[in-house]
């Protein structure tokens, strides 16, 4: 089954009773092993969390530490674009050149990298001097 295979089944999944918006994000490890993840709302709103994170705990649980590929889907009319936070979530996880699928469930997709996503991303080198 392909990333966005694996992320359009578990955007099923998804608990947004809120927005209504369900997002579901896949990712596979560097050992090879895929990682899905989608929303889970809470009434308490800002306690929710994306599909990208769901996705990213399921790889730290898993004992993958880098993320090889993403991809993201939902029911939007062009493709989903990530969040703020979750692109930093996905930059601690993976290089500038890691593929990011982004697409509909009617199938538009558009490829970007992680690099794309984020420019200027912080990471641990301007803490360097810790
Ligand atoms: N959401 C994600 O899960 N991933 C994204 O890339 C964008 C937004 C979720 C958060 C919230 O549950 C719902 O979509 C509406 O913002």
């Amino acid at each position: 089954m392909s990333l966005i295979d694996t992320a359009r089944q578990v955007r099923e999944n998804a608990h947004a009773p809120y927005s209504k918006f369900k997002v579901g994000a896949a990712l596979r490890g560097v050992s090879g092993t895929v990682y899905a993840g989608c929303n889970v709302e809470n009434v308490a709103y800002p306690e929710g969390t994306c599909a990208e994170a769901g996705a990213i705990a399921a790889m730290v649980a898993g004992g993958d530490t880098e993320i090889a590929e993403i991809a993201v889907i939902a029911d939007s009319p062009k493709p989903i674009s990530p969040c703020g936070g979750c692109r930093q979530k996905i930059a601690e996880f993976a290089k500038g050149d890691v593929k990011v699928t982004l697409t509909t469930v009617d199938g538009v997709t558009l490829e970007t990298t992680v690099a794309d996503l984020l420019p200027g991303v912080f990471d641990a080198d301007y803490m360097s001097r810790v």
